[in-house]
């Protein structure tokens, strides 16, 4: 039996270098393994949870199904959906909201996180969390690829199929996050004291986006901010490190090996004869536009063909339900509800 695979991201900005390290080019090498069933989803309603402009979050839906595609996410190999155009997850989402503790909720440091920077805090938000148990239970799913900032709301989704069987009998698969070794949580190039994210994408100099320019890339990568090391006279040690004043240096390391699967020996082999900073920065931009430049080709040409890619979406989500329809007229009926 295959093990069953789901993953999301939101469609909120286009995916920065950080979302593609910690899980879509994870996906993209899930898919070529015979031993994994692999699903993954354009969570439109969780972009919902915070303010959205309707326009550019339909045109962003569709630009992130041209981005799966430019990545070398293959409809015939794995499912490629969008979230609400499968009633399945709103659905289930409201049923194991009515089996989640309020208190769970309240614990995620996404949500304190997020709600801190909202004015008017809604309801989507703190039940957030919920949503994504949904999309990931329906679908017996066993390994959920995600970077490390999603491991509380895995863990959560683990407790809710917990409590669910323990009340209405063994149903949900009980899902283990999936979080690589390396890169699950590349920082901001600005801050490398705080995550990259799309919602900072805006800043300069904060992130780096698939589709940017190479020129965009490669002033972003030479600003990123690295340590006082490189004022010195001495050329400074290039190696990876956990000290916190080494976090933007750490960082850029992280991506270069990453991105060229590299060892870590390797990579700090590469630049034991750096002479500075500016070396390191210049061969890590090198890397990130030789990867980015090929996906921004394959965007451009597959995002003239809207009726392709529309056509790709309704396929996708009808693979979608045939899987997870089942599941919630299972979990309906254990619930009570008249069929
Ligand atoms: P989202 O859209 O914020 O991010 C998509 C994926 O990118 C990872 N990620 C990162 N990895 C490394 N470094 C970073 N700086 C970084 N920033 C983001 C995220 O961990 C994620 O894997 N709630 C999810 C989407 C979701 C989902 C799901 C995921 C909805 N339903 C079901 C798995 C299963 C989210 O907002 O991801």
């Amino acid at each position: 039996m295959k093990r069953r695979v789901f993953s999301g991201i939101q469609p909120s900005d286009v995916i920065h270098i950080g979302n593609y390290i910690g899980a879509v080019r994870r996906w993209v090498e899930l898919q070529e393994n015979p031993e994994k069933d692999n699903i993954f989803c354009i969570v439109d309603l969780h972009a919902l949870t915070v303010p959205q402009d309707p326009l550019v979050l339909r045109d962003r839906t569709l630009e992130l199904m041209a981005l799966f595609l430019a990545v070398g996410l293959d409809p015939m190999k794995s499912t490629l959906f969008v979230q609400s155009h499968v009633t399945v997850h709103a659905e289930g989402a409201w049923l194991l909201n009515c089996i989640t503790p309020i208190g769970w909720l309240n614990k995620m440091t996404q949500f304190k996180d997020k709600s801190i920077k909202q004015e008017t805090i809604l309801t989507g938000l703190l039940d957030y969390p919920v949503l994504m148990a949904a999309d990931i239970l329906f679908y017996d799913t066993h390994e959920v690829p995600v970077g490390e900032d999603q491991k509380q709301h895995v863990e959560l989704a683990r407790n809710i199929a917990e409590r669910f069987n323990y009340h209405y009998g063994e149903t949900f698969i009980v899902p283990e996050p999936m979080i690589g070794s390396y890169g699950a949580r590349i920082m901001g190039l600005d801050d490398p004291t705080s995550k990259m994210s799309k919602s900072s994408s805006h800043i300069k100099g904060h992130a780096i986006r698939l589709l940017d320019d190479p020129k965009d890339i490669e002033r972003a990568i030479m600003r990123s901010k690295t340590d006082s090391g490189s004022m010195t006279d001495h050329a400074p040690e290039i190696r990876f490190s956990k000290d916190i004043e080494k976090a933007g240096v750490n960082n850029l390391l992280t991506i270069y090996q990453v991105l060229t699967s590299k060892s870590q020996e390797a990579v700090e082999q590469d630049f034991a004869n750096a002479r500075g900073y500016g070396d390191l920065k210049k061969a890590v931009a090198e890397v990130v536009i030789s990867v980015t430049e090929p996906i921004r080709a394959r965007h451009s040409e597959i995002i003239s063909d809207r009726a392709e890619l529309e056509r790709l979406m309704k396929l996708g989500a009808e693979k979608a339900r045939a899987i997870s329809e089942p599941r919630l007229r299972d979990v309906k009926h254990k619930m009570g509800l008249s069929l």
